[in-house]
């Protein structure tokens, strides 16, 4: 398997128990999830999608993070995540919505 240029970390506040309990999930990163992996394969992005544990920045959730460049992401919505694949596409982060350290 070839590694993808970039990795979507999208908080679906699994705890250890592996049930979605959690800020990210309440408020709608599991269709998030869906959106980016549709939008990833209908721009032919070079990214993959996974989902994850508490990234412990929920007051910030929803929450995603891109790898390997590690620009962090906070209240996401569909509307922010099309932007964040736009700027993507152009090797930038969208600096609108990077969350602050
Ligand atoms: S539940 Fe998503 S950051 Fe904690």
């Amino acid at each position: 398997m070839a590694k993808p240029q970039y990795h979507i970390f999208v908080c679906n506040s699994f705890r250890l128990t592996g049930e979605p309990q959690g800020v990210c999930n309440k408020k709608g990163a599991r269709d998030l999830l869906q959106y980016l992996e549709e939008e990833i394969i209908n721009r032919g992005l070079d990214a993959q999608v996974s989902s994850t544990g508490c990234l412990k920045v929920c007051t910030r959730g929803p929450a995603m993070v891109v790898y390997p460049a590690g620009w962090w992401y906070g209240e996401m919505t569909e509307q922010k995540a099309e932007a964040v694949l736009d700027a993507l596409e152009a090797g930038e982060p969208a600096t609108e919505f990077l969350m602050d350290s």
